[in-house]
């Protein structure tokens, strides 16, 4: 059995230690909001946090998220996380919709670290994410608004 905290609940799941985490936060929890896309740590469609950091869930086996917290999109409630929620809605970023979770938490990381990223610092975070649909010029601008929203200047 391995015990999970996911979005500060735990869960005993009785797994192969070696599946994808990604399997045992959507297949076996039930949290779909983490998409699967490339499978082969490529497109970042299934990031999550672990301890705070970002990590590919497609390639991540759940024993290493034993003993650490998983953070999901459907738990992602810091200050950053919901600045680039904010944002992303304001300037309706989305448009399939299918990498933006991926794309929401690389943000709310870059952010985490840096609260005024640069044009290139935006480019470095972002670039192990991608769109299909090619929203990435949205993208950009909405990191920035979410920046100046933490930031406390008026949009
Ligand atoms: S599904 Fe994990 S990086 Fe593409
Ligand atoms: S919004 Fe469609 S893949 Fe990114």
């Amino acid at each position: 059995m391995l015990n999970l905290s996911i979005n500060g609940k735990r869960h005993a799941l009785d797994l192969d230690p070696q599946t994808p985490l990604l399997w045992a936060i959507r297949d076996h929890v039930g949290l779909t909001g983490t998409k699967y896309s490339c499978g082969i740590a490529q497109c970042g469609s299934c990031t999550v946090y672990l301890d705070g950091a970002p990590v590919r869930a497609c390639i991540t086996p759940v024993s290493d998220a034993v003993g650490k917290e998983v953070t999901t999109i459907e738990g992602l409630s810091s200050p950053a996380g919901q600045a680039v929620q904010a944002a992303w809605r304001e300037l309706e970023v989305v448009q399939c919709g299918y990498c933006q979770s991926g794309q929401i938490m690389s943000a709310a990381s870059l952010l985490q670290r840096n609260r005024k990223p640069t044009d290139a610092d935006i480019d470095q975070a972002m670039q192990g994410n991608l769109c299909r649909c090619a929203t990435y010029a949205r993208i950009r601008q909405a990191i920035k608004v979410a920046a100046d929203k933490l930031n406390g200047v008026q949009s």
